[in-house]
């Protein structure tokens, strides 16, 4: 299997599940406790129809949305997402680099293993920056800076991981940030020598972003529980993400909106946009999936903040959905994380490239020729 033979979400994972030693693949791949959230993530889109009107004139569909004050050619762009340079040597450079020739956003998390001002210098494509509070108040300040002086175009303040979820996949796997060799993990990492070799042989693994910062992580082994539960802030509370919204001062989201009364809040604080998440179903299981929660979201706040969905999504069918129902656009994770892992900034590339795809085909066949003539009118939720 190779990635000319990968098709669509399942094809990329299989071949990522063939790559990467198992720690790492089960990192990426598992929820929370029983992974129901998880699971209901992509299901809950199953609980809605679309409808399509026919001889509505075809043409090429525009697929452009507009997020963070900035121009994105689908509406579907990279979540960020952690330790990307354990999947390929490559890393956040391959995502963003992606990302850009396909004229979407990358979204970098606080915990990337390239740095801001790294990426900064090989994209000038839409850039997202996802910031974990810490205990350390200084690291806010100067992520903020950083990202200010990098030209990002948005920020994004993740607020579902106050602690750190029940990963059970990673208690049993010993899964490490960064990756150490134990008697238990040995045996998965010498089962794929190439990972290893490309692993030992490229850019040292590092938390780039707050390497100068703490060591934990970095330098010292940490679990990734551990360390989500060491150093970020579990009393943060709404001054603090309106404290980070006066600093940056510019287009601004919260990262794990569940319920209106809170959509509400972020707007009422100064939020421009909001990512309806619930990390993925790696935090809270038992949670409501994303999409489940959207319409009434939607018709809350949607006239005033951009509403992105964050979660679940693996097909075009999916992002068609979400806009229907009140989304400006989608982001994913593990979907390009696979194809990270598969075939590097290529692998990015065709998940994106399959994605365009899918959209703009499903599109021609709904009879819509832009983002706004998807409404509500084009779906049906079932009883
Ligand atoms: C391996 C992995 C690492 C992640 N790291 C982060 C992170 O550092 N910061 C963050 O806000 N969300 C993180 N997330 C959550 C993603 O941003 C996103 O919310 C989630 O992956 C969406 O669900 P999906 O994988 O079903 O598309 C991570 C998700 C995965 C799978």
């Amino acid at each position: 299997m190779n990635l000319n033979d990968c098709h669509n979400f399942d094809d990329f994972r299989k071949l990522a599940k063939k790559k990467l030693p198992s720690p790492i693949f089960h990192y990426i791949d598992g929820g929370s406790d029983d992974e129901i959230t998880l699971q209901r993530n992509t299901e809950s889109f199953n609980q809605c129809d679309l409808i399509p009107n026919v001889l509505a004139g075809g043409g090429k569909p525009d697929l452009s949305t507009e997020i963070f004050g900035r121009k994105i050619s689908m509406p579907i762009f990279l979540s960020p997402t952690a330790m990307q340079r354990l999947y390929d040597p490559e890393g956040d450079r391959a995502s963003a680099r992606a990302a850009a020739k396909l004229g979407t956003m990358y979204g970098m998390s606080t915990m990337a293993t390239s740095s801001i001002e790294e990426i900064a210098n090989i994209s000038s494509g839409p850039k997202l920056f996802q910031l974990y509070i810490h205990k350390d108040k200084s690291i806010t300040d100067d992520l903020i800076e950083r990202c200010k002086r990098a030209n990002f175009d948005g920020l994004c303040l993740t607020v579902d991981t106050i602690v750190a979820g029940n990963r059970e996949r990673d208690h049993r796997t010993g899964f490490t940030t960064p990756p150490k060799l134990t008697i238990k993990s040995l045996f998965e990492f010498a089962a794929k020598p190439s990972w290893v070799f490309n692993y030992l042989t490229n850019k040292k693994f590092e938390l780039s972003n707050v390497k100068h910062k703490t060591d934990k992580g970095t330098n010292i082994t940490k679990s990734v529980i551990e360390y989500v539960n060491e150093q970020y802030d579990p009393k943060m509370n709404w001054k603090d993400a309106e404290y980070c919204i006066k600093k940056w001062n510019g287009p601004f989201a919260l990262k794990g909106i569940m319920s209106v009364e809170d959509a509400k809040k972020a707007l009422d604080i100064g939020c421009t946009a909001i990512l309806i998440s619930n990390h993925g179903g790696r935090q809270l299981d038992g949670s409501r999936s994303p999409f489940d929660q959207l319409k009434e979201i939607s018709d809350a706040v949607g006239d005033k903040l951009e509403i992105i969905l964050d979660g679940g999504v693996r097909r075009g069918t999916h992002v068609l959905k979400a806009i229907a129902a009140g989304a400006k656009a989608c982001s994913f994770g593990r979907m390009f994380l696979f194809s990270l892992a598969a075939g590097g900034q290529a692998g990015v590339e065709r998940a994106l490239q399959n994605m365009h795809n899918e959209i703009q085909r499903n599109m021609l066949l709904m009879g819509c020729k832009n983002i706004k003539e998807l409404n509500r009118s084009k779906i049906i939720y079932r009883k």
